[in-house]
């Protein structure tokens, strides 16, 4: 295997409609207007030397390697900063030329250190090969004057070194930071021969504001911003495309490898969902595949009181077999279920619902989705008639107006942030409505037209109001409504939205914000151009979760807001394959494709399929197991990749379930925190030892591939394979292409989807079948996949969780950059250096009132539970909303969410719950006790993981 090399063509694509011609050294070719002339010769395999200009940034013009000669002009223009022109005749090789050339690399080699044998990108450095491209030989001035050699390198970011002695000053990290991510955390320091590049105001990388995407890594052209991995590991020698496991964003990588020793990520140009783009825990967080802590070998127990006994795979999965038939004969078939991974591939998680629905003989499979976008399927299906996305990512590009409701891209989603921030630095306008003043509200060279904050929980009241100006002020675009739309239900729909009632003034103070802003809002959004509305968690999970996620649909249908590019209703999915979980038919009620169970002709073809009937009755959700189980009906689970002990609502209550079931199998790479209450303990297999796919937030399939072997022996979807054949329902798949294959013989959304064809592809958005070869980036385009668009009205009703003496202040949650959900994978990285510890975002007027600072320990409960945590006064979260993230096990943030949720889904209403804070001296009992139990867990985790 060798490693995948891609063109780097010198400076971006042009589009234009019309073509250029000219030639250079002779040869013809032809181009879009405005391509430079560095680019226009790579196009035909002309390589002309260049160190400041990559494909990824606009040319610049620093180095002046590129020089070229052109016909009619004086002088040697750069071709990076040339546009070609009609007849232009270039030269690129000529004595002239070459000289110039090796004068100015020996001007750079003079002030370079000499240790190319020694140095990390020996064998990968620009400056080494354009050395070697134009000839130089020697250098003339020696190395004795003023020079940089000496200057002191910056090792602060655990992840990347900048070491200032080989810096050639090409400017490439600064434009990477501005352009590519858009941090601008790089400048240029000092003038001629004194400048530096400089992260912030001259302070270390991990001080400044830099967020270690490591785009300036990848665009350095020398060893001056090198990944320590690369130093200590050495050259990568392989490498394979994969999919990121951690966001819904779906980035592409290369892994690049030594034997087996993954020696860095390198975010793949072509990949669709990144075009070469990362945030931190891609690039860098993927030391959890090999971290000390991982279970690489079954366990069993008795009891969840007694001690791990580790035992062969042969006997976990027969344990798992005897007891769950067991619990079947003393208890019925209804008594055991699964629940499939958002973290796992589509091929492990039909398997594991087929195991369930074929296996088991009954429909209690449900998934992680339930917490989060189970919404978006209910509300999207409802109004558009589909429970995805409606935009591919690129759709943003043309955009003139975009709203971000209850979603913190920068942190969430951040290569997509990066992308909607270059958007809005080009002139697209920007609506944030989130009760936190998130970091899109102002980041450099953006500010948001309208930051609406919200109260949580007021998100139905607040978009009902929007209509309410759409709608009384003449913006509804009749047109699309007519020809897109049911009339009937829009005219009611109309009705509802237009009572006084539902006015921004009557709503502001329901929502705590101005009248006058809500209608400005509204105005843009309907009359700015093409608007398009991303949403996150902070519409999902409430009480009226689904409510809200089919308001912004009417906002799209009212405003024609929706089947183009440049709009459309794009829900921001939290994990790598949130989408995939859900189209694979995790819900209890539906097969793939959102297919409803009690559909006889979809349940006949499936059962013709897997050989054995199917009940038509949907099964229990994740709340409804629990429930069960406490009530004594439901006694064992499998979960697959899920840490419902600390990521679900109402810990205790989750505890109480877990606790009384007879057989909780969890299946993972750690001793998370349901497998305190687990009788066998599966070990899982990361992304980069199994093959399969993700489907991203945009409906986009991608392969996973496997770079090195399963650590544990067996990869997951192996693992649910054995359990099937030993509870008497045997599957035949030898890879996981063969399940692919019977997903798509099974659903119609992914008839044309296969792992050749997506090897042909690179990426495949559903729908793909005989209408849609190669897939469909932008749906609804000539009409809604339910025929018309439906309006449904949508009546605010206030979340039972209100505030009160007792608890007078509204929490939410979130999450941020360098850590990942319940943090199993972040935490056992270096990107802990970031975020040590869960903290209270408090507003410091209600800070004041308790005599709290930043850094006190301060505790938080509610009607649920209480929990204790640090506090950080920041006027970023209004009066009366307090704030935190929920990252880390022993904070237990959920301990105090409610058991209140979505009507239609169950989703938890995790982002309001009342509470109080009060000053404390530190953890709670409870958290003590738990701290030592987790402590206790993790030294039973680590011998054996030492005995590996
Ligand atoms: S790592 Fe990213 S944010 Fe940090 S300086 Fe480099 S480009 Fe900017
Ligand atoms: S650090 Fe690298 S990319 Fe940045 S100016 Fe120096 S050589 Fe160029
Ligand atoms: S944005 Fe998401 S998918 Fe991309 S690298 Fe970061 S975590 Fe991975
Ligand atoms: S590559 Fe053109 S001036 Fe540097």
């Amino acid at each position: 295997m060798a490693l995948v090399e891609e063109s780097d063509l010198g400076t971006p694509a042009r589009r234009s409609e019309q073509n250029v011609t000219l030639t250079v050294d002779g040869r013809p070719v032809s181009v879009p207007a405005g391509t430079s002339i560095l680019r226009a010769a790579a196009g035909i395999g002309t390589k002309i030397p260049k160190l400041c200009a990559t494909d990824m940034l606009e040319a610049f013009g620093s180095c002046r390697m590129c020089l070229v000669e052109i016909d009619d002009r004086a002088g040697t223009p750069a071709s990076c900063t040339t546009p070609v022109a009609e007849g232009m005749v270039v030269r690129t090789q000529t004595d002239r030329l070459a000289r110039l050339r090796r004068g100015i690399m020996e001007l750079y080699i003079s002030d370079h250190p000499l240790d190319c044998l020694t140095c990390g990108a020996n064998g990968d450095c620009e400056l080494q090969d354009v050395a070697g491209e134009v000839g130089l030989r020697e250098v003339r001035y020696g190395y004795a004057g003023e020079n940089h050699l000496a200057d002191a390198k910056d090792d602060s970011n655990p992840y990347f070194t900048y070491d200032p002695a080989k810096c050639i000053v090409c400017s490439r990290c600064v434009r990477a930071c501005d352009e590519v991510q858009g941090t601008l955390a790089l400048t240029i320091a000092g003038r001629g021969f004194g400048s530096r590049v400089a992260a912030s105001a001259g302070e270390t990388f991990l001080d400044s504001e830099c967020v270690s995407c490591g785009a300036c890594v990848q665009a350095c052209p020398t060893a001056t911003l090198i990944e320590k991995s690369v130093i200590e590991v050495g050259q990568p020698e392989h490498s394979v495309v994969t999919t990121c496991a951690y966001c819904g964003v779906g980035c592409s990588f290369k892994a690049e490898m030594r034997g087996d020793t993954v020696v860095r990520m390198v975010p793949f140009k072509d990949g669709k969902a990144n075009h070469g783009h990362s945030c931190v825990k891609g690039r860098f967080a993927w030391g959890y595949t090999t971290h000390r802590e991982r279970i690489l070998k079954p366990m069993i127990r008795e009891r969840i009181e007694d001690p791990w006994r580790e035992v062969s795979w042969d006997e976990a999965i027969a344990r798992v077999a005897s007891e769950f038939k067991r619990l079947q004969t003393v208890y019925g078939r209804q008594a055991i279920g699964g629940i499939t991974s958002s973290r796992c591939t589509n091929e492990e998680t039909f398997l594991l619902q087929k195991l369930v629905r074929a296996g088991f003989g009954n429909n209690n499979i449900d998934t992680c989705a339930r917490v989060c976008h189970s919404p978006t399927g209910y509300g999207l299906r409802t109004t558009f008639g589909t429970s995805a996305g409606t935009q591919d990512f690129d759709s943003v590009d043309q955009s003139d107006v975009i709203v971000v409701m209850g979603a913190n891209p920068t942190d969430g989603h951040p290569v997509f942030a990066s992308r909607m921030k270059r958007r809005l630095r080009a002139g697209a306008k920007l609506v944030v409505i989130d009760p936190r003043r998130i970091d899109l509200v102002h980041t450099p060279h953006i500010d948001a037209a309208w930051h609406l904050p919200l109260k949580p929980g007021t998100n139905v009241a607040m978009l009902t109001a929007l209509a309410h100006v759409i709608v009384t002020e003449g913006l509804v675009n009749e047109e699309f409504v007519r020809e897109r739309c049911d009339l009937a239900a829009f005219e009611e729909w109309a009705a509802f939205v237009r009572e006084p009632r539902n006015s921004p003034e009557a709503m502001a103070p329901v929502t705590g914000v101005q009248a006058e802003s809500i209608r400005g809002a509204a105005r843009l959004y309907a009359t700015g151009g093409n608007a398009a509305f991303y949403y996150g968690l902070g519409i999902t999970e409430h009480s009226q979760g689904s409510t809200a996620v089919i308001a912004i649909a009417n906002l799209a249908m009212a405003t024609g807001n929706i089947g183009r590019a440049g709009v459309g209703v794009n829900p921001l999915r939290g994990q790598n394959n949130v989408q995939g979980s859900c189209d694979m038919g995790s819900f209890p009620h539906e097969l793939s494709g959102y297919r409803h169970i009690s559909d006889s002709a979809t349940r006949v073809m499936f059962e013709a399929d897997w050989g054995t009937p199917l009940d038509n009755e949907p099964g229990l959700r994740i709340p409804n197991m629990l429930d069960a189980a406490v009530g004594g009906r439901f006694k064992g689970l499998y979960i697959q990749g899920e840490d419902i002990a600390q990521s679900d609502p109402d810990t205790t209550h989750v505890i109480a379930g877990l606790k009384a079931m007879e057989c909780v199998v969890v299946q993972d790479l750690f001793l998370c925190e349901t497998a305190h209450y687990a009788h066998v303990f599966l070990p899982g297999s990361t992304f980069l030892e199994k093959d399969g796919t993700f489907t991203n937030a945009e409906r986009r399939i991608q392969r996973v591939r496997k770079v090195m072997e399963p650590r544990n022996g067996l990869a997951d979807w192996e693992v649910t394979l054995a359990i099937a054949k030993a509870m008497g329902y045997p599957m035949h798949y030898a890879h996981p292409s063969q399940i692919m294959d019977e997903i798509a013989r099974l659903t119609p959304t992914f008839a044309g989807v296969s792992f050749d064809r997506l090897d042909e592809l690179g990426s495949i958005q559903w729908p793909c079948n005989e209408k849609a070869p190669e897939g469909t980036p932008v749906m609804h385009m000539s009409g809604f996949v339910r025929g018309l668009g439906n309006f449904v009205i949508t009546e605010y009703v206030p979340t039972d969780e209100r505030t009160g003496p007792r608890f007078p202040l509204l929490l939410t949650t979130g999450r941020i950059l360098s850590q990942y959900n319940v943090g199993a994978q972040t935490r056992r990285t270096q990107n802990i250096v970031w975020h040590q510890e869960d903290r209270l975002e408090i507003h410091p007027h209600d800070a004041d009132q308790r005599g709290i600072r930043t850094g006190d320990w301060v505790k938080l409960h509610s009607r649920s539970g209480a929990t204790s945590l640090r506090a950080l006064v920041t006027d970023r979260v209004a009066p009366g909303v307090v704030y935190t993230t929920f990252h880390h096990p022993d904070t237990q943030a959920n301990v105090v969410t409610t058991d209140y949720s979505d009507w239609a889904t169950n989703c938890p209403e995790y982002k309001v719950t009342a509470v109080q804070v009060s000053p404390s001296n530190g953890p709670t009992d409870w958290q003590r006790h738990y701290q030592a139990e987790s402590a206790q867990n993790q030294r039973i985790a680590q011998p054996l993981a030492a005995a590996e």
